[in-house]
């Protein structure tokens, strides 16, 4: 759920140098209300007595306006805020009614929850990952071997992805290059389960158990349409693998040298796989009509602030988290932020070129 005060809608809404200046201002006009040698009991026994509030009181009047219309715009700010939830979801709904599925609330709510995944793995319609299983238990390992074990799955399960994919480019008449850079991809996504296997396995000191071979995506895209490819490759590609690149390379410089090569492998491939999405968008909009625009705006409009952070590195000591090429939650932010306007800026582009 994301953290709604004053102080972040002021973040959102207005300059921090506002923010700043408002509470002086504030705090400022208070204190002349009340300082003693014009105190407000005399003033109000001035005024009941010349039975003239307006002018007793006219020095305070440009104060109180503004400190009045600074509060208003506070408030308001925070309403808006309080009631984002609620305007996304029905924007959405109103997005989904005009392209007839409700793929697009999932992927909308996807958005809104951020980031942070390996690869690109299969999702049910009800946004639920779609994962390979894994024999042996968590609970005797670290947090960090527990990480890279779990992006394992993920990379497992976004083989699925692309080979699915491939097949439903290919469907809709899309050119052979796009279907055999899925298709590479998804060769890609079958290396980077093993290289996500051997960090688990080198941070472990010895084997973590072993993915399920035979595994095959149970998942189904019902309700297939340009309007479903693009959304999922901007929410699951354009931002979910840029992003994906990006904390891995940030990552690489600092875990163990036998681990650093192996991680920025898997960063520089996360970044094809980005632009195999962006140029996925691009075609779907050249191809498709208003309907593949509301749902992207409908998406764009509902990417979250801030990050998912993975719940087992939650609490994980820095140093733990560097030797294992991670990074810390805070560290996480920036770059999501950096991922995150770098493709609405991507998306605003091509929306303007194809209206
Ligand atoms: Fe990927
Ligand atoms: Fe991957």
């Amino acid at each position: 759920m994301e953290r709604v005060s004053l102080d972040h809608v002021h973040s959102r809404l207005l300059p921090r140098g506002w923010g700043v200046g408002i509470l002086v201002g504030l705090v400022v006009s208070a204190v002349s209300v009340v300082v003693p040698d014009r105190g407000l009991l005399e003033v109000v026994n001035k005024a009941g007595t010349r039975g003239d509030y307006f002018e007793v009181f006219s020095p305070f009047w440009p104060g109180v306006v503004v400190g009045a219309l600074l509060v208003g715009v506070s408030v308001a700010g925070w309403l808006l805020q309080r009631s984002r939830p609620a305007v996304l979801a029905a924007g959405a709904a109103t997005a989904a009614t005009v392209t007839g599925g409700a793929w697009l609330s999932t992927l909308v709510h996807l958005a809104s929850q951020g980031s942070w995944i390996e690869g690109r793995p299969c999702r049910h319609d009800d946004g639920r990952l779609d994962l390979p299983a894994q024999s042996g238990a968590t609970a005797t390992l670290s947090p960090v071997v527990a990480y890279w074990r779990e992006a394992a799955r993920h990379e497992a399960s976004s083989v699925g992805t692309f080979e699915v994919l491939a097949d439903r480019l290919t469907s809709f008449g899309a050119n052979e290059d796009l279907a055999v850079r899925c298709w590479r991809a998804a060769d890609d996504e079958r290396r980077h389960a093993t290289l996500c296997t051997a960090i688990a396995e080198g941070l472990n000191g010895g084997p973590i158990g072993d993915l399920d071979a035979e595994w095959r995506p149970s998942s189904q895209v019902a309700e297939d349409s340009l309007e479903r490819l693009a959304t999922e490759a901007f929410v699951h590609g354009a931002i979910g693998e840029a992003f994906s690149a990006a904390i891995l390379r940030a990552g690489a410089g600092s875990a163990a040298p036998e681990l650093e090569v192996l991680i920025r492998s898997l960063a520089n491939d996360e970044d094809e796989h980005a632009e195999l999405a962006k140029d996925t968008i691009r075609w779907c909009l050249a191809r498709g009509d208003e309907r593949v625009h509301l749902a992207l705006s409908a998406a764009m409009d509902a990417v979250a602030e801030e990050p998912h952070y993975p719940s087992l590195l939650v609490g994980v000591v820095i140093d733990d988290l560097r030797v294992g090429g991670l990074l810390s939650e805070s560290e996480t932010v920036d770059l999501w932020r950096i991922v995150r306007q770098e493709s609405i800026n991507f998306l605003r582009s091509e929306l303007a070129k194809t209206s």
